[in-house]
């Protein structure tokens, strides 16, 4: 079976696209219109489709639109609330539910031949489900979704058993999880459905000081629930302007909050597993992203494996629902290997667009050594390789390199994206060398979804990784689904005896994740990165600088 996934209701417009149960490609729709996060998060952005996205999906599976047996939208108007009576109190809401009922009429516009009845409904948070059940390859597991919102609710929990899904509560609407999170995220002068982990990072730099009064407002209601009451942020800090400077009391507040999330995040799974027994949790929905509170699910309560799907956010939607189609069509989705679902370019390709701009690059013998030596030199590497991620996170194939030994290099980075000097960068490190070096979470952690202690003896190795709390959101790098990353790191250690380097996503601020060879020049050209590996290519900053200058002379 061809089934298109789509996901176009709330935030991060992405599609995938599965073939026979494989999942061939997958990717948000910010990639390719270099719009961060593809549209406003708003009701009446709902026509808007990933059309590039979608596009691209088919064309990587080889399809026409007439070739699909379905497209399966992330979402179900037929379970919207009625006009007036939605308790998120926005006007605007009747007008998502008509765009989203008229999805058939955009994607047919959107692609001519597509049959618009083969476009199915699925329930918002079905689809962020199977994007973990699935691709987790558990079955039996209990699966955990909390969002803002879907359509009328914020939150599933439930059992996955013989590939079908069994509900076992759903929280619904206004009392949401997420959407007290992305409160909190406005308050603190951040953009909400978007920023919300700054506001964990930023939770790191106080004690929970409002725990009690939290502990009162936000509470699981003991039938797999929760209830969120009346929260006034602003009793506890002021309103932050974007940009303006934290105090002590907005620390203590976002601590206060993720702290009370982890908690009942932790009575939500504790009373799951006594509904199923199972030994294997999979979480996904927006909250999911919150890496502090997967960890402490995983060190601190009841299932033995926590498994999290890297597109947790509304993206994953697309791959989830597209899943659950395939099943319901018959076929048996198969378990996600990698996240690099993204675009890709061959060798012929990447020179002929290097030529195209006219820049100095060489071939280096082993493009994983010259980085190697470049980063122990002290060198901030761009490094574009194979497919681009799909989910925000990158990992190891549109990333931004630096050596972690030096404490500097954290503030170097966040320079050059523009970004918070508050904010943590993040280790990658070889899958089998992972135990000496850090604890405290799951490894392996190929998707950067935990948070692990960084042992005694290393944080001092390895500064620029170490959050100020003293953890660090590892990627554990796999030599055999990862070769070439993998290779960069054991060079790395040869010269360095550290097998650690410092991996952030490869973009400026505000810009959605390089994706294209344009994007990784154009980033090179405009940001104070040394070197350009672009597949076995190397564009120097000094080489490309020197061109001009010789010229001239
Ligand atoms: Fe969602």
């Amino acid at each position: 079976m061809r089934v298109l996934g789509v996901n176009a209701v709330f935030h991060d417009p992405a599609a995938a696209i599965v073939v026979d149960g494989e999942t061939v490609a997958a990717a948000e729709e910010e990639r390719f219109s270099r719009r961060k996060h593809g549209k406003s998060p708003v009701p009446f952005s709902t026509w808007e489709l990933p059309e590039q996205a979608m596009r691209w999906c088919l064309e990587c599976a080889g399809l026409e639109p007439g070739d699909l047996d379905a497209v399966a939208y992330s979402y179900d108007p037929d379970l919207a609330l009625p006009p007036g009576t939605d308790l998120t109190d926005d006007d605007w809401e009747g007008l998502r539910t008509l765009y989203a009922r008229r999805a058939p009429r955009f994607l047919t516009s959107a692609l001519p031949g597509l049959d618009p009845g083969c476009v199915r409904f699925v329930p918002h948070h079905v689809a962020h489900a199977a994007s973990a059940t699935f691709p987790s390859g558990f079955d039996p597991c209990s699966v955990l979704v909390l969002d803002g919102r879907g359509e009328g609710a914020s939150h599933l929990a439930g059992r996955h058993v013989g590939g079908e899904l069994r509900m076992l509560a759903a929280q619904r609407l206004p009392h949401s999880l997420g959407l007290l999170y992305e409160e909190l995220t406005a308050h603190l002068g951040f953009r909400r459905s978007s920023d919300e982990y700054k506001v964990m990072a930023m939770a790191s730099y106080a004690e929970a000081d409002f725990l009690g009064t939290f502990r009162e407002l936000v509470r699981s209601d003991g039938r797999g629930g929760f209830r969120v009451g009346d929260v006034d942020f602003s009793a506890f800090a002021p309103p932050l302007a974007p940009g303006a400077e934290f105090t002590p009391a907005h620390a203590a507040l976002a601590a206060t909050v993720q702290r009370r999330l982890e908690e009942v995040l932790l009575e939500l799974a504790r009373w799951l597993h006594g509904q199923t027994g199972d030994r294997d949790l999979v979480l996904a929905g927006g909250v999911a992203l919150n890496c502090v509170a997967n960890s402490r699910l995983w060190r601190e309560g009841p299932f033995e494996r926590v498994w999290v799907q890297p597109a947790s956010g509304d993206s994953g939607t697309a791959l989830g629902a597209a899943l659950h189609v395939a099943r319901a069509l018959g076929d048996e989705p198969a378990p996600m290997r990698t996240a690099a679902l993204g675009r890709g370019w061959d060798e012929d390709a990447l020179a002929a667009r290097l030529r195209t701009a006219d820049v100095a690059f060489d071939r280096p013998r082993d493009v994983a050594d010259a980085v190697a030596a470049a980063l122990a030199d002290n060198q901030v590497v761009a490094w574009f390789q194979g497919r681009s991620e799909f989910g925000p996170r990158a990992l190891g194939h549109r990333s931004l390199l630096a050596d972690p030994r030096l404490p500097g290099n954290l503030e170097k980075l966040n320079d050059i994206k523009g970004r918070e000097q508050f904010r943590p960068v993040a280790p990658m490190v070889l899958a089998e060398r992972a135990h000496e070096i850090f604890d405290g979470g799951p490894i392996p952690s190929p998707y950067m979804l935990f948070t692990h202690r960084v042992r005694e003896g290393w944080a001092q190795r390895i500064p620029a990784v170490v959050h100020v709390d003293g953890t660090a959101r590892i990627q554990t790098v796999d030599r055999a689904t990862e070769p070439l990353m993998a290779r960069c790191l054991e060079r790395f250690e040869a010269r360095t005896g550290v097998p650690v380097v410092v991996n952030t996503s490869l973009n400026t601020a505000g810009r959605p994740m390089v994706d294209d060879p344009r994007d990784a020049l154009e980033c090179f050209g405009s940001a104070p990165v040394d070197l350009l590996a672009i597949g076995p290519f190397a564009i120097r900053r000094r080489a490309a600088s020197a061109t001009p200058l010789e010229a001239a002379a």
